[in-house]
């Protein structure tokens, strides 16, 4: 009997749809305590699949940065699993997370680029220090600088770029090793309008390269443009997993409010349950008690 069943169960694990591609990113009931009053994130439970582009919004500390600090392991979650293509990261030693960081790129607000090395040096840098060798550094780094748009920038330090130039840098050495996942947390929150567009267009063509890409953002502007899937946190928590998604939760258009009207009624609900609630709200519809 345990035989066919185990069978069974092998026969319907194999005429599972195929389409569900393997999860990079799994959080689940994720918390982080920061202090007994000072709450990061509230049993966050989501997956991101590979190639997915997920904009991250919500106010100002909702949480948006405490989950990409949890991701590259720079702090540590105080209940809850973080599984990154399929492996726990609590199983990762301290030793080992810069090899676990090897696999992400990392694009901040403020750019955080050498001063004082050129354009080409930030970016060969990235590869320095993951070992590549000369002749590879050579291919790659003008490669990554004509997708970035820096072609000519190469001999360029950084404070002679503008803002714009420089996240183009920030994103150039954040790609140069073709990470399979890309975090940008507020990459444009120091950009005008204009220049944030090409740094969102650049994290775009990043991702069609087949690089999963999360943006944290508080730019509504570029999320209702690029309709993409939506995670929105407040205070710590998941409010929001939307597809194809605006900045702000969506209102209903005229022809799904008109099917709206068009369903049947539900039926009033009379009976309450049987607790606290009866106090407040009597069965009459008579509104709340004054
Ligand atoms: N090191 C820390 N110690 C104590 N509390 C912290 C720490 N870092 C963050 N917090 C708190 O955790 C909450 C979430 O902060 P977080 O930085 O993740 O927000 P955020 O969404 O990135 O905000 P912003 O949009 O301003 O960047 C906030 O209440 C913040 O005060
Ligand atoms: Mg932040």
């Amino acid at each position: 009997m345990a035989i066919v069943e185990r069978h069974k169960q092998e026969l319907e694990r194999l005429a599972a749809p195929q389409d569900r591609a393997p999860a990079v990113i799994e959080f689940r009931g994720v918390s982080k305590q920061y202090g007994p009053t000072d709450r990061g994130l509230e049993s966050a439970t989501f997956s991101v699949a590979r190639g997915e582009f997920v904009f991250l919004v919500g106010s100002t500390g909702s949480g948006k940065s405490t989950l990409m600090k949890l991701l590259i392991k720079e702090i540590e979650p105080t209940a809850g699993t973080i599984r990154v293509a399929g492996r726990d990261l609590s199983e990762i030693t301290r030793r080992k997370v810069p090899y676990y960081r090897r696999n992400i790129g990392i694009v901040f607000q403020d750019f955080k680029l050498l001063p004082d090395r050129t354009v080409h040096d930030n970016v060969a840098y990235a590869l320095q220090v993951t070992g590549s060798s000369r002749k590879e550094i050579r291919a790659k780094v003008p490669d990554i600088l004509r997708l970035t748009g820096l072609a000519t920038k190469l001999h360029s330090f950084p404070d002679q770029l503008s803002g714009g130039e420089q996240q183009r840098v920030a994103v150039a050495r954040a790609f140069v090793n073709h990470p399979p996942l890309l975090l940008a947390d507020e990459p444009t929150g120091n950009l005008d309008p204009e220049t944030s567009v090409g740094i969102m267009q650049l994290l775009y063509r990043i991702n069609r390269t087949g690089t999963t890409v999360v943006v944290a953002t508080h730019d509504a502007t570029m999320v209702d443009r690029m309709r993409r899937r939506v995670l929105e946190l407040e205070q710590g928590r998941i409010i929001r997993d939307e597809h194809n998604a605006g900045y702000a939760p969506r209102d209903m258009n005229t022809a799904e409010f008109g099917e709206l009207l068009r369903e049947p009624a539900p039926q009033p609900q009379r009976r309450m349950p049987a607790d606290a609630f009866d106090d407040i709200y009597p069965a009459d519809d008579s509104g709340p008690r004054r």
